[in-house]
């Protein structure tokens, strides 16, 4: 590793608009984390920042639908984010907030600075407004179809569904997401960065001096430049965030992601007397950990942000993470499918190494991969429990068993005793190597091979059979299992923190020093062990098969939410009375109802109309099963001209109410009415 006197680490700052998902965990705590206390076990100089991003549009939207104020959303979600990360072990040297004073005037000062350097462009331009109520639209408070992609609800900084940036100006039919109205344009006055006068520092900082980069983050980095930098706002018409601090900038705050980097900053001033060394000084290695989603901002806005101001250091690597899926779709705070990590404690009490151990194991290092509560059960259940668990729990128990919780000899060396003993300096070399180059799948592959090792060597020299007729042998599978598992005790600590510290615990090892890991003679003869502690417990089908109705409960849930508070449809043209007198709706009973034979949506209906009984065909398959709807009663619209639908004649329709989801509810009267009925 090259040497640099001191390590300033960064983690994303969490927007404070919900609590932390695992696609948050997998893309950027843990694997902060474990580099983090892999730096510290190895007695480097490090701080590790982070803290809630509490500014932005998606905050004050929050606070609008729930009305009360973003100041509320913030520090509730705050303090959730904060306390879940400190019982999950992530280990912050701070966790900080940008609703402080400290980030307000940090982070002022910042912009004063460029201001006053002259390094901003002043410019009025023309921006969606809002008549209604009275808002420019900014960012998410507008959306509209993605000229990108054409998916519709494409918010005016970014589209989800595809990923692209995008300003306000790109969306097609753009609507305010405030009142549903059509924006108008006025002139606005803002502050833009000129990213472009900085194209040619870009380009031989990334392009020519950091080819060492993820291919993804310098992929990104050059498809930007390839295509050209444009001068960036960095201040919005809102009035949620930090104001800007200059003359006729009244009703203008910072955008989130001008402050948000410089809580990066604010955090590290909170914590140390010394920030400026960590900051300031070229003997500082600084390495972002984010998502790709942020790679753009950290990677080309902040640095050009450092650069104009002057002084600061830039990072020396930004190992972004892709995205982590969820049970096969896109994990979403919006659409509510994601698994929670304060809900995730609560549901595995004392099991944060579980989930740190699948979503390093999975981690979406060089391509999106997808999270399944299946997949998090096998993990569990066939490596943490049948290896790692399962070794360490049988070296203790006959340890204490056999040599009454004293470390035996070693004794004389077998081939068999060499080659596990061998495992250990490899594991520790490996492991080192991956976790200096960002590799920390590979690294936790390496040290769960220790574990194997050592189970398999236990399985196949069989000391509970030899314990009779060869003590000595015995002693020696021991000793060599314990120095096994002593290494593990250190070696696991950056990945299972929790794990690593029960295992050093039943070994009676006081430190966690990467200096001493590697030793094969670790545990000492006659050194007295503890007493046994279960690592993992098997997870049962009922425990992940919950997890996945709680998610798809969840996801409904919100949909049912979304509609009941989506904008109904506009009244249609107006119509003359005799036009609705022609309608001939009638109530009926549905008497029978079967599914059409190869379609998805038709159910085939026999309804009693008072009149006569008669089939008619649906849409309502999708939403319905037979049985949930025979017995029904339901409005007819019984002067229909019939048409046929996959072969059977339909006598009618059905008449159902329709949220903005597309989804279906039948329309009933309180009480029975007789069929026939008019409805009129
Ligand atoms: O994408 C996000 O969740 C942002 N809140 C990350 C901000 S990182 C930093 F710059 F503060
Ligand atoms: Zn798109």
């Amino acid at each position: 590793m090259t040497e640099y006197k001191r390590y300033l680490i960064t983690a994303a700052l969490p927007y404070a608009n919900g609590p932390v998902h695992i696609g948050h965990l997998a893309g950027v705590y843990v694997p902060a984390d474990i580099y983090v206390r892999y730096l510290r076990m190895n007695k480097k100089d490090v701080l590790f920042v982070c803290g809630s991003d509490e500014h932005g549009v998606p905050i004050t939207i929050k606070a609008r639908k729930e009305q009360c104020s973003p100041q509320d959303i913030v520090d509730r979600y705050n303090g959730i984010i904060k306390k879940s990360f400190e019982d999950f072990g992530i280990s912050f040297s701070n966790y900080s907030r940008t609703s402080n004073d400290l980030h307000s005037k940090i982070s002022s000062d910042f912009f004063k600075t460029l201001y006053e350097k002259g390094e901003f462009v002043e410019q009025t331009s023309e921006q969606y407004y809002d008549e209604e109520s009275q808002t420019f639209l900014a960012d998410r408070y507008i959306v509209g179809t993605c000229p990108k992609c054409g998916a519709e609800g494409a918010y005016g900084d970014q589209c989800e569904k595809c990923g692209s940036s995008l300003s306000p100006d790109e969306l097609i039919n753009p609507v305010s997401k405030l009142s549903g109205a059509k924006p108008i344009k006025k002139p606005t006055k803002h502050w833009y960065l000129p990213l472009d006068k900085y194209e040619n520092f870009l380009r031989s900082w990334i392009l020519d001096g950091h080819k060492e980069w993820k291919s993804n983050v310098y992929g990104q980095c050059k498809s930007w430049l390839d295509g050209g930098l444009h001068p960036r706002a960095v201040s919005r018409d809102l009035d949620w965030g930090v104001p800007v601090p200059v003359e006729g900038a009244e009703g203008k705050v910072l955008y989130v992601w001008f402050d948000a980097p410089i809580g990066y900053i604010t955090s590290t001033q909170e914590c140390s007397a010394d920030w400026e060394k960590y900051w300031k000084s070229e003997d500082t290695k600084l390495v972002h950990f984010i998502g790709k989603d942020n790679i753009v901002f950290h990677c080309i806005v902040f640095p050009v942000m450092l650069k104009a101001h002057g002084g600061y250091i830039l990072p020396e690597n930004v190992p972004a993470n892709e995205f982590l899926n969820l049970e096969g779709d896109k994990i979403s705070t919006s659409k509510n499918w994601a698994v929670w990590l304060n809900e995730y404690l609560e549901d595995f009490k004392d099991q944060q190494d579980t989930l740190r151990y699948v979503l390093t194991a999975n981690a979406p290092e060089t391509k999106d991969n997808d999270f399944t509560w299946k997949d998090f059960q096998a993990r569990n259940n066939n490596e943490l429990v049948a290896i790692l668990g399962n070794f360490v729990n049988r070296v203790v128990v006959l340890t204490n068993k056999y040599f009454a919780g004293k470390v035996p000899a070693k004794g004389n060396l077998t081939d068999i005793d060499s080659q596990a003993l061998a495992a250990i300096a490899e594991a520790k070399e490996n492991i080192s190597k991956n976790i200096e180059n960002y590799r920390f799948r590979d690294a936790l592959k390496d040290a769960m091979q220790l574990a194997r090792v050592g189970n398999k060597y236990l399985t196949e020299t069989e000391p509970w059979k030899l314990i009779k007729t060869d003590e000595s042998r015995v002693a020696t599978i021991l000793n060599v299992c314990l120095q096994i598992t002593a290494n593990c005790g250190i070696l696991f600590e950056p990945f299972l923190p929790f794990t690593a510290a029960k295992i050093r615990t039943m070994l009676q090892i006081e430190n966690a020093l990467w200096e001493n890991a590697g030793d094969d003679n670790i545990m000492q003869e006659g050194k007295t062990i503890g007493e046994v502690a279960l690592l993992f417990r098997k997870i049962e089908d009922a425990e992940v098969d919950a997890q996945v109705e709680k998610l798809k409960a969840a996801k409904a849930a919100r949909e049912a939410e979304e509609a009941m508070n989506a904008p109904v449809a506009a009244q249609k043209a107006t119509i003359e009375y005799d036009d609705f007198a022609k309608l001939d709706i009638r109530l009926g009973t549905i008497l029978e109802a079967e599914r059409v034979p190869k379609t998805d949506k038709l159910m085939k209906l026999l309804i009693d109309t008072g009149i006569d009984k008669r089939t008619i065909v649906s849409g309502i398959a999708e939403h319905f099963t037979p049985e949930q709807c025979v017995g029904r009663q339901v409005s007819v619209l019984v002067n229909l001209q019939p048409r046929k639908m996959k072969g059977i004649e339909s006598q009618g329709m059905i008449l159902m109410a329709e949220d903005a989801n597309g989804s279906l509810q039948f329309v009933s009267t309180e009480q029975k009415v007789k069929n026939g009925s008019s409805i009129s």
